[in-house]
């Protein structure tokens, strides 16, 4: 390998993406939450989702163990609900209004869209496994003009003056995608 990890995670840091809270709840009865960035779509029909977990994670036997959870995409203006949910271990839930999922599983007010999923798979990723979820519900936002969250080069940022802009003139060429 011609490179060490601090360059490798650099290098990573070059791609922007948003930042979601994933929830659920233990087989102890316990909340979970977690921030990620390793949120993805992966199929539409059926409807999957994923995202990666480290094996050295508190919560993570929990969340080798449950069935259900949900993924909520976070607002620019929940920076404090990815910092909260990003800490090890602690109550990270005190004072947080949540909201029921259809499936009981706790949701996050405020997200912009949030995904319930049952367990689909889980894979081998290295010092992460990667769970996908089949989405059997959805809660979107209903602020049009909400920003989300982003994440790059290791910071939190705005989309702020690109987010007005017109789409490409060749925007169909995502379609379908
Ligand atoms: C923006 C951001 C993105 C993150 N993405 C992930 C991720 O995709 N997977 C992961 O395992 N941890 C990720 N983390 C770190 C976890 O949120 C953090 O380790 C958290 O403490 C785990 O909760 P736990 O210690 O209760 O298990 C991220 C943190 C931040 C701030």
């Amino acid at each position: 390998m011609s490179f060490d990890e601090r360059r490798f995670r650099d290098a990573l840091g070059a791609f922007p993406t948003g930042v979601a809270v994933v929830t659920g709840i233990s087989r102890a009865g316990e909340r979970l939450g977690m921030t990620v960035s390793s949120f993805n779509s992966v199929s539409t029909a059926p409807p999957l989702v994923l995202f990666s977990v480290a094996r050295r994670a508190h919560s993570f036997p929990a969340w080798m163990e449950i069935e259900r959870y949900a993924i909520n995409i976070l607002a620019q203006s929940q920076e404090t609900v990815s910092n909260r949910f990003a800490r090890p271990l602690g109550d990270k839930w005190s004072d947080m209004i949540v909201i029921n999922g259809e499936t009981d599983v706790p949701l996050l007010p405020n997200a912009l869209a949030s995904f319930e999923c049952e367990a689909h798979a889980r894979f081998d990723g290295g010092d992460h496994v990667i769970f996908v979820g089949h989405v059997i519900a959805l809660r979107t936002t209903p602020h049009k003009q909400a920003q989300p969250l982003i994440f790059y080069g290791g910071r939190y940022r705005r989309l702020d003056a690109g987010f007005q802009d017109a789409p490409p003139r060749d925007a169909h060429i995502f379609e379908g995608w």
